[in-house]
């Protein structure tokens, strides 16, 4: 099944940008500031619909962003275009990335490494990553944590995430501890003069232990510099952390 389809136009309306946007006004400079992390060329891996990838641009990076999403996509360059912003965007599946050598920082935000569904395919995409980024460049992550989906998550098994007047959009979530993976199914109803379209989709994401996370990356050739439970203030990780931030170094 297709994610983030139909949901595209309604993930940008929603309040899930404050976390992209939060990223580039303050938490991502400063982190490579302090960090001496003085990169050119980005790739934005599961860019979504751009709001990272044009907010950074315009802070003076030569951004270019991919995800598997078509509408996603369309999104981020009408966006561009709105804003006036250059990024080159791209469809393409992180799990198969065709760049070589080509960027100083790759970034993958908001969940969205959470996504890869299997061991093989986190592998795929850091070995990936690993080929795109140029000798030194450095690769910031976070992912959702075993603990914040499984606990976090589900603290609230059904809740409405979004109500007015023609509009509703309702998340009912379930947790497979056999497997790791939390399964969320989005249900958005949206008015059309008189009557309700309903939207559905299943989204999946699974939470994988720290130390596989580590190794995989280690595996794959790169310095683990930093992990993190807040990339802003660089806290420990504890095991009641909900998401963990890595930056991972190739040599
Ligand atoms: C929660 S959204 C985050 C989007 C964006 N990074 C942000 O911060 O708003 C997850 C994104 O991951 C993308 N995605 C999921 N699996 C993917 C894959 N295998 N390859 C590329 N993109 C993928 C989805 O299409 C979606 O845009």
């Amino acid at each position: 099944m297709t994610i983030y389809n139909h949901f595209a136009t309604f993930y940008q309306q929603g309040d899930y940008l404050r976390f992209s946007e939060r990223l580039v006004e303050s938490v991502l400079p400063l982190y490579l500031g302090e960090m001496a992390i003085e990169p050119v060329d980005i790739l934005d891996v599961a860019c979504g619909e751009g709001s990272f990838a044009v907010g950074m641009s315009k802070l003076g990076y030569k951004m270019t962003g991919i995800d598997q999403s078509q509408r996603m996509i369309e999104l981020a360059q009408a966006r561009a275009k709105k804003e006036s912003a250059q990024v080159n965007f791209l469809v393409e599946d992180m799990r198969s990335l065709s760049f070589n050598e080509a960027f100083d920082l790759v970034t993958c935000f908001f969940d969205s490494m959470n996504y890869l569904l299997t061991v093989n395919d986190l592998q795929e995409t850091l070995q990936g990553v690993y080929n795109a980024l140029r000798p030194g460049g450095t690769f910031i992550f976070d992912m959702n944590t075993i603990y914040g989906l499984a606990v976090v998550w589900m603290q609230e098994e059904t809740y409405v995430q979004k109500d007015s007047d023609d509009f509703i959009e309702i998340h009912r979530q379930s947790f497979d501890y056999e497997n790791q993976i939390a399964t969320m199914l989005i249900t958005v109803f949206k008015r059309k003069r008189r009557l309700w379209e309903r939207i559905d989709e299943v989204h999946q994401e699974r939470g994988y232990p720290l130390a596989d996370i580590q190794l995989l990356l280690l595996k794959n050739g790169f310095e683990i510099a930093g992990m993190y439970g807040n990339l802003s203030n660089r806290t420990d990780v504890h095991t009641t952390t909900p998401r963990v931030w890595f930056a991972a170094r190739k040599p």
